[in-house]
């Protein structure tokens, strides 16, 4: 199956099992959507470490997510949850996939210049996109979304390997209808299920499992 087809539910299902994704979190609107994307994933049968940035606390809470997830929740890069080794190496090696949703303009034009002075750049940085996964949400206001510093930096994350999922058009908190909207939960899941069908977690490398 290609990304683009649609799965159905139960090779989504087995897709995910076993799997170790990082959900990076921004301060975007949408945030709140990613408290269903956490749970599904989680509900899928995948490990969920949720990572965010300060912007994004202000929009949910780590509580929510950590109770969604089940597990501690990294706020910043002085946040030393796992001893035995920077948390930015060892969140890097062990995961399968990471996904940023929302992923704000801001987020983007850090990610494109290689900047890494937040704990969800700086985690991001740490991951060799070569073998593992890494999908950008953009979520933000239409004029945000079109503003040519924006579409450079898109383009330039693809070029590098990111896998930008959406934006969709629609809607906006903002008031207003047209593209830069984050994709829906569902749609997120079927995005990061596609990145695994056909392979199984014990067939990717054993050092990840710990
Ligand atoms: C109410 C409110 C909503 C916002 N929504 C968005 C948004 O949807 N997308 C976006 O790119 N920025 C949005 N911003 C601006 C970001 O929060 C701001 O650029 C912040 O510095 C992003 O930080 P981060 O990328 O480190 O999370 C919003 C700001 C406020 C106050």
């Amino acid at each position: 199956m290609t990304n683009g087809e649609k799965n159905d539910a139960a090779s989504v299902a087995s897709a995910l099992k076993g799997r170790e994704v990082v959900v990076g979190v921004t301060g975007g609107i949408a945030a709140y959507k990613t408290a269903t994307l956490v749970s599904r994933l989680v509900q899928q049968g995948a490990g969920v470490t949720v990572i965010m940035t300060d912007a994004a606390t202000k929009f949910i809470t780590p509580l929510t997510l950590q109770a969604l997830s089940g597990r501690p929740v990294y706020t910043g890069i002085w946040q030393h949850i796992e001893s035995q080794d920077p948390q930015h190496i060892s969140l890097a090696r062990r995961c399968d996939l990471a996904i940023v949703a929302p992923c704000t303009m801001d987020c983007c034009a850090r990610l494109a210049h290689g900047q890494t002075n937040d704990v969800v750049c700086l985690i991001l940085s740490a991951i060799d996109r070569r073998q593992t996964p890494i999908l950008l949400a953009p979520s933000m206001n239409e004029v945000m979304w079109t503003q040519p510093a924006n579409q450079r930096n898109i383009n330039q994350l693809r070029e590098d390997g990111f896998e930008i999922v959406g934006p969709a058009q629609g809607w906006q908190a903002c008031r207003a209808v047209g593209p830069g909207r984050m994709e829906e939960p569902e749609v997120l899941l079927e995005a990061v299920a596609a990145k695994f069908i056909g392979s199984s977690p014990a067939s990717s490398d054993a050092s990840k499992r710990r």
